[in-house]
């Protein structure tokens, strides 16, 4: 029987691959404008770090996580999701030592969640995302939710929501969740069954239930607004003045709680609907937190992060047709006419190569007109044809596809030729 590839998962090639790295490259870019620099982590990490973290009463550690016993009898996970990792690592290596805060990471890579495969929900996914260390002035979180902005701005979308809530510190926490179990005490029977169980472990969790009648339940619930301590609601007014300041459009939503357990404070998501309706759910989401540093065996500061999911960023972008032709076509297409002048070939294509040109050889034994028909297929904007007399004289024959024109140029000065030619986009950057 044929193998296929795992549910929720996805092969990614072609123009979709070019697609995807133009998106990661320029989210890369920004984060670096903004002086981010780059972490890299394991896929796999200790179970217990997600449930340390990320909480055992989320959604993520309760239903999704690909965790299995290792060789050694371990308990590892395959990471659903950043920011666990990166405090982990940013603890262990003492990164917060002789450093000037806030420390910045932005990172990149797959995360693994057993989730219901749909639209915009897979089971392996990318994020990218950054995080912010150690800063305690609220100027960090505006930083994050502008960069997020100003790269989703940046790939041409118009019209991001922001929704934006404060969860507050811990007295705002707990005296919002007794009033939540109060309120859904009245109802929590005949809700559903994972209402139940947040009912339980996290009452706050009930406000992001999917289930449409729990929803409706959930519309008459106390808000937080009315709990907030007085450094919370100043901390809140603090960065919306900021954003307002700088021009960054958002709208409070007071249900928003986020789905793992380490915020407090400012919390937000990144939502687009695409022109034709499609919503593939939030293309990213953070917020601010005060403790997982600590709890995780460094310093009482706090960060704040963001991580979006590329796929449904790289969906939104196909579907409202923002992309440009991301394929770069194959700039010389190297002809070789008969056996003898093969390694001849391979040199040139060599120099074109070493000279940053997007060249291609036809290595199998060809005649002329099916390499011809090649170099057509494969977008060539220029034919490099080598016979016995090229070979001889150490030249070549470069011939025009679009014009036809054709001129022997000698091998020495083939990159100097180009250079003259080859508009930017076929060359490496200088
Ligand atoms: P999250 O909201 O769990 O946050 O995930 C961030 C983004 O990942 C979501 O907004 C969504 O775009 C994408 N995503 C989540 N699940 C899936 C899925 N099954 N398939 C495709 N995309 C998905 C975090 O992960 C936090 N670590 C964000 C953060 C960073 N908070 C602070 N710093």
């Amino acid at each position: 029987m044929e193998i296929r590839n795992v549910k929720g998962t996805y092969d990614l090639y072609g123009n979709d691959a070019n697609q995807y790295s133009y998106v990661e490259s320029l989210m890369v870019a920004i984060a670096t404008i903004f002086a981010f620099n780059e972490i890299r982590l394991p896929v796999i990490e200790h179970s217990e770090l997600f449930v340390r973290s990320v909480g055992d009463g989320s959604d993520v550690v309760r239903k999704e996580m690909y965790t299995f016993l290792d060789k050694g009898n371990r308990s590892i996970t395959l990471r659903p999701e950043f920011t666990a990792g990166i405090i982990r690592s940013f603890v262990q290596n003492k990164l917060y030592a002789n450093a000037d805060y806030p420390v910045k990471y932005f990172y990149c890579g797959p995360v693994f969640r057993y989730d219901r495969p749909q639209l915009g929900r897979y089971r392996q996914f990318n994020q990218f995302g950054v995080e912010s260390l150690c800063s305690t002035s609220i100027s960090a979180d505006v930083e994050v939710i502008t960069l997020a902005y100003t790269i989703l701005s940046s790939l041409g979308l118009d019209g991001v929501k922001i929704k934006i809530n404060s969860i507050g510190d811990e007295e705002t926490r707990e005296n919002y969740k007794k009033a939540l179990k109060e309120y859904f005490s009245k109802y929590i029977d005949n809700m559903c069954e994972d209402c139940k169980c947040r009912y339980e472990i996290n009452p706050l969790r009930i406000l992001d239930c999917k289930v449409p009648e729990d929803q409706e339940i959930v519309k008459g619930a106390p808000k937080i607004s009315s709990y907030y301590s007085s450094a919370s609601k100043e901390r809140l007014e603090k960065v919306l003045f900021e954003l307002d300041s700088l021009e960054i459009p958002y709208e409070i939503d007071d249900s928003l709680v986020r789905g793992l357990d380490y915020y407090s404070e400012v919390v937000f998501e990144f939502h687009y609907v695409s022109k034709s309706g499609k919503d593939y759910g939030a293309l990213g989401g953070g917020g601010h937190y005060d403790k997982l540093i600590a709890e995780l065996g460094g310093p009482s500061l706090p960060g704040v992060g963001f991580s979006f999911g590329i796929e449904r960023v790289v969906s939104v972008l196909k579907d409202d047709g923002l992309f440009g032709e991301e394929e770069m076509g194959t700039y010389c297409y190297v002809m070789p006419m008969g056996e003898s002048v093969h390694e001849y070939a391979l040199n040139v294509t060599q120099t074109l190569r070493l000279g940053g040109l997007r060249t291609e050889m036809c290595y199998e034994q060809a005649k002329f007109s099916t390499m011809f028909k090649r170099a057509l297929r494969k977008n060539a904007k220029y034919a490099v044809i080598i016979g016995e007399e090229e070979m001889k004289n150490n030249t070549v024959q470069i011939k025009d596809l679009s014009t036809q024109n054709q001129e022997c140029v000698k091998v020495d000065e083939i990159i100097k030729y180009f250079d003259e030619h080859a508009p930017r986009e076929y060359k490496e950057e200088e």
